[in-house]
């Protein structure tokens, strides 16, 4: 199985039948979905479980892309509910993340920790797959989502929310959009040298933007509005194929 979904808040499956699989790996076991679609495998993480029980900074990054590893995926599309920080992008909106600035700070970053593993660094050239990118670009004009731009993600450690403060900072950092999940997946897949790309569904404006409370109405009803068309064009992209002929994605590793 060489290719996956990774669904964030509000995307909880990706077809009617499936079957489940646990993983075993050395940071904990992961369960999957495989869905079966026009005679292929697909696979179908949760990234906070089933019923949404693992709270963003307790998410197991290294379980969940250590699993897709072993059961040999290369092509991971995820989705991630996020704030906007950008006046450009308005709640429903849906943006490509092509790149990260990280605030997490307590979080498991890595495989590498020395030992068996051994010591090494990835590129953050081009963190998030050009090809995959550019695949959902093409296909999403067709699909006819409205893609508002490519953003940049500003990962904090969570749960909380931010203050108006620490917006007002990350919009001069060049910030688009704040999330709470997607470092390190991006990193680790990157670690593993799978293509990855995430795709924004802003659900909120962020702390301070229009002085209004954010709400959980707010954030299922931008999901819900937009995540079957954006999972249909994933199983689009991958039903047509793909290769890493055009990414540095599995040569990012840098051995010393
Ligand atoms: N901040 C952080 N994470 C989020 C937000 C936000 O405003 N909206 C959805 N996930």
């Amino acid at each position: 199985m060489k290719k996956a979904i990774i669904g964030g808040t509000g995307v909880y499956g990706i077809g009617e039948e499936s079957y489940s699989k646990i993983v075993e790996t050395k940071y904990g076991n992961v369960e999957l979905d495989i869905v079966k679609i026009q005679g292929e495998e697909i696979v179908f993480l949760a990234r906070h479980g089933k019923s949404h029980s693992n709270p963003p900074h307790l998410v197991n990054y290294r379980a969940n892309m250590k699993a897709l590893e072993k059961i040999g995926v290369k092509y991971v599309y995820a989705t991630a509910a996020v704030g906007s920080c950008n006046e450009a992008y308005s709640p429903g909106d849906v943006v490509v993340i092509k790149n990260f600035i990280d605030f997490t700070k307590t979080r498991p970053l890595t495989f590498y920790e020395g030992g068996l593993e051994g010591v090494k660094h990835v590129d953050m050239s081009d963190p998030y797959c050009r090809n995959l990118r550019k695949q959902f670009y093409s296909l999403a004009e067709k699909n006819d989502i409205n893609i508002k731009g490519d953003a940049v993600y500003v990962c904090t450690e969570g749960p909380r929310f931010e203050t108006e403060y620490e917006i007002k900072m990350y919009k001069q950092l060049g910030g688009d959009v704040v999330g709470m999940t997607n470092v390190p997946e991006v990193v680790l897949a990157k670690e593993l040298g799978m293509c990855y790309s995430v795709i924004g569904i802003i659900t909120n404006w962020c702390t301070g933007m229009k002085h209004e409370a954010i709400t959980l109405h707010d954030i299922e009803g931008s999901v819900s509005k937009n995540k079957q068309i954006i999972t249909e064009t994933f199983l689009e992209i991958f039903k047509n194929g793909l290769n890493q002929d055009e990414c540095m994605c599995n040569q990012a590793i840098i051995e010393l």
